[in-house]
């Protein structure tokens, strides 16, 4: 069993993360430091039923002792109704200071999970077990947590970081194809922000079934990269915030389109290709890069185009709201070649202007 670990360091905190295929039924190890504890795991109805028995397996050969609870699936869950039930269920269980709560899913478990963790007896240990590609490779790293307020994503949250994070790679080949496309976008985000040799590959393998014997080390580098920015700027208010490249059209095209019609790495695919037309327009982007990433998304089936009906109006008016608004202008991720980037700040009426 192939593992690969990378120590994400962030501020003061070290973890490491486990990536190894099988991984799920052979971690029992990993948990002897909560040896007499208690754990609770958080799943969706979906992946308690595909890994919750294998995960508390492993949980109580290390003599830990662990239950299951499961929460509906969907985005609906990541709300404060089911904080208030995983409270509930962990006084149920008594779960003290010492123990441990575990998410066991994708990145609605897991942030649900990790705000839980956080603010739970002001804290308790968390671990991260990450099921979809998204979530391994983006937001089982760095430790944002946080739940959906009625007004928008993600406005109740934290940074809670996780003591360890286990990968396996083998859950990828339970999801389906569109699930698997929102990770590979974000992974293709890694290679243009950060990693030429990272896209490249990828180019060169040209095909979701080509990369897929070699998922376990891909991710393996996505988490090194997004360590690497989260230990240099682990509250995000520098540098982290090129990992958004894509990301300014994205959380637009979801606003306007109503959430879950694109899935967010399909509208980060989209996202990146209006960027790095940005870029060349601006003449920070060498010309020829935007068609480039065109064809590499379109080779992994990925969206690459606005979809038909949008106003560019309201898009830039969403854009205008984006987090990442300063004043008048929007920090841009704008590359600077494939494998490197910077942020440019742009008006809502430039970017109107070159929708
Ligand atoms: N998902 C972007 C970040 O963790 O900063």
């Amino acid at each position: 069993m192939p593992i690969v670990t990378v120590t994400a360091p962030a501020a003061q905190e070290r973890y490491c993360i486990h990536i190894g295929s099988g991984l799920l039924s052979a971690c029992a190890e990993r948990f002897s430091p909560y040896a007499g504890r208690r754990a609770a795991v958080v799943a969706d109805e979906n992946t308690a039923r595909l890994f919750g028995e294998a995960l508390l397996a492993q949980l109580r050969d290390a003599d830990v002792d662990a239950s299951l609870i499961t929460l509906p699936a969907g985005e609906t869950t990541k709300c404060t109704d089911s904080l208030l039930t995983l409270y509930d269920a962990f006084l149920d269980r008594h779960l003290t200071r010492a123990d441990l709560v575990v998410a066991l899913g994708g990145g609605v478990i897991g942030d649900l999970t990790g705000y839980a963790a956080c603010t739970y007896l002001r804290g308790v240990h968390f671990v991260q077990v990450p099921t979809t590609l998204l979530s391994q490779v983006d937001s089982s790293v760095g430790g944002k947590v946080a739940v959906n307020h009625p007004r928008g994503k993600n406005l109740l949250g934290a940074f809670y970081q996780p003591e360890l994070v286990l990968i396996d790679s083998n859950t990828l080949d339970l999801l389906d194809a569109r699930q698997v496309g929102a990770g590979l976008g974000e992974v293709i985000k890694y290679g243009c922000i950060a990693d030429r040799a990272l896209f490249e590959r990828i180019e060169a393998l040209g095909s979701r079934a080509a990369l897929w014997p070699h998922m376990h080390e891909v991710i393996a580098r996505c988490c090194e990269i997004k360590a690497r920015y989260v230990h240099e700027d682990p509250h995000d208010h520098g540098i982290r915030m090129q990992l958004n490249f894509g990301h300014t059209l994205a959380h637009a095209l979801e606003n306007a389109m109503g959430y879950g019609t694109l899935l967010h790495g399909e509208a980060v695919c989209i996202g990146m290709v209006a960027a790095s037309g940005w870029g060349e327009r601006l003449g920070i982007t060498p010309a020829g890069t935007q068609a480039r990433i065109r064809a590499l998304l379109e080779a992994y089936d990925l969206p690459t185009q606005v979809p038909q009906g949008l106003s560019a109006d309201a898009l830039a008016a969403t854009m205008a709201l984006d987090k990442k608004a300063e004043g008048k202008t929007i920090k841009t991720v704008i590359l600077t070649d494939i494998g490197a980037c910077r942020g440019v700040p742009l008006t809502a009426d430039a970017l109107r202007a070159m929708l």
